[in-house]
């Protein structure tokens, strides 16, 4: 029983790639079990920066072992390149990254697919990577996408294309651009190229996992987007279309619920959303410019601006139970540093009257209006804080304020995204739950 999982815990871009990459140093495998590169991950050691959009956060640490899980989709193309890219700054990449044979793969008319939807409506756009992710999920789920697997069958393969060719551009209403619509035959000749080039970093995950669990490794499992962009729980239909939240670690990984030990959510200071959708403490004005200037909350994957908000505590206590999560990591801290005054969101009023929890349909929460409670500020550098003690007081009332609100202990805070600007409270769970070192637990 080591499993841990750390999950987003508003609309993603929660900084979950540097809280995992730090508590890699307590793991021994890093696993991703869900979305596929819509999802960025920056991680910063020293000067350098790192972008990761499906390789888990672990892969810098030189001894973890990385697996991509079944409930990943994967654009072979592009994580290709991305081994390519770590294999160039010297990451261990073949000996310390694995993939599922299950997983499924996002081909051209996928893409092509999620961009002809997005163009061509008026209204009801999602606002998505355009990656094609979601169309990718719609034919996992409807039986005849394509998997990692299916790679090695180099005489059925093209026949497999043909038929998902065919029924995603019936799903896109036929008219796929035809730069992403090419031809069965040479999709096929190129993801067998793909599939010899994946080859080496191929296995059956689950049981690389499950083995590894009975001899007591402790697996961090890493996940992507955040629970308000989770297809069941999240602001449906403005959500991406797999599970994000901390279930989702257990199908997309092939582990068991009973495997888990505890979930650590990550959570912004503020609140941004990409895309569209309601987002009820969205600052379209000032604040909201400087809370984007100074978190630099431009997208990983797409550089979209992000939308930028203040804290919003219906969203976070929805999380909290969502995924039973026992201890926050509060991220980008540091951003709040300019503010004189810090408003978090305590409930809404929806036409007079006053609501604590999330409302499912999207037009009663785009008409929510939110309840503030007013903060002061701390106008000050918190950056160079080591210990909860180190911050000013009206930091830590922050703090406090916030796991009141929410209803659950604050174990990290991040002040900055280098590795160092962290603070770990060393009576919170997080502390009991990873307590060594994965060197020291070796020696
Ligand atoms: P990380 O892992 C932020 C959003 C998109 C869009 C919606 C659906 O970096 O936190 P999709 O392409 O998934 O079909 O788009 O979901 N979205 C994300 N927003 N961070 C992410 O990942 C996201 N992945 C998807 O902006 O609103
Ligand atoms: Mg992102």
């Amino acid at each position: 029983m080591s499993g841990f999982v750390v999950v987003g815990s508003q609309w993603g871009d929660e900084g979950k790639g540097k809280i995992v990459d730090l508590l890699t140093e307590r793991a021994d495998i890093v696993a991703r079990y869900g979305g596929g590169p819509n999802a960025g991950h920056t991680i910063c050691v020293g000067d350098r920066r790192f972008a990761l959009h499906h390789i888990p956060s672990g892969i810098l640490r030189e001894n973890v072992l990385c697996v991509i899980g079944n409930g990943v989709v994967i654009d072979p193309g592009s994580l290709l390149k991305e081994i390519g890219d770590l294999r160039g700054a010297g990451v261990r990449v073949e000996e310390n990254l694995r993939i599922s044979d299950r997983a499924h793969l996002i081909l051209p008319y996928h893409r092509g697919c999620d961009i002809v939807r997005e163009e061509g409506v008026k209204d009801g756009k999602i606002g998505t990577t355009r990656l094609g992710v979601g169309p990718t999920y719609e034919s996992k789920a409807g039986r005849y996408g394509l998997r990692v697997a299916d790679l090695a069958n180099r005489a059925g393969l093209e026949e497999k294309v043909r038929a998902l060719a065919r029924l995603t551009r019936s799903a896109s209403g036929d008219r796929l651009p035809s730069e992403w619509d090419p031809s069965p035959g040479e999709v096929a000749a190129t993801y067998l190229e793909y599939g010899a080039r994946l080859t080496p970093f191929l296995t059956d995950t689950s049981l690389l996992l499950n083995e590894r669990l009975d001899r007591g490794s402790v697996v961090l499992c890493e996940g992507a987007q955040g629970t308000m962009l989770d297809l069941d729980h999240g602001t449906y239909p403005y959500v991406t279309s797999s599970s994000s939240t901390a279930g989702g670690a257990c199908t997309g990984l092939g582990i068991s619920p009973i495997r888990l030990e505890g979930v650590i959510g990550v959570l912004k200071a503020y609140s941004t959303r990409v895309g569209e959708g309601p987002f009820p403490t969205e600052q379209d004005n000032d604040s909201g410019r400087r809370i984007r200037e100074r978190g630099r909350e431009f997208g990983s994957t797409t550089g979209r601006p992000r939308r930028c908000g203040w804290f919003d505590a219906l969203v976070a206590r929805y999380s909290v139970m969502i995924n039973q999560i026992e201890c926050l990591a509060l991220t980008l801290f540091d951003v709040l540093d300019a503010f004189d005054e810090i408003p978090i969101c305590v409930a809404y009023e929806h036409q007079g009257r006053r609501l604590d929890v999330l409302p499912a349909d999207p037009a009663v929460l785009k008409a929510c209006r939110p309840v503030w409670e007013v903060l002061p500020g701390w106008k000050a550098d918190t950056s160079v804080a080591r210990r909860f003690e180190d911050l000013p007081e009206a930091a830590r009332h922050y703090v406090r304020r916030l796991e009141q609100t929410v209803g659950c202990e604050v174990g990290i805070i991040s002040t900055s995204p280098q590795r160092d600007g962290t603070i770990i409270r060393p009576q919170g769970r997080i502390a009991r739950w990873l307590p060594v070192r994965r060197e020291e637990r070796l020696a």
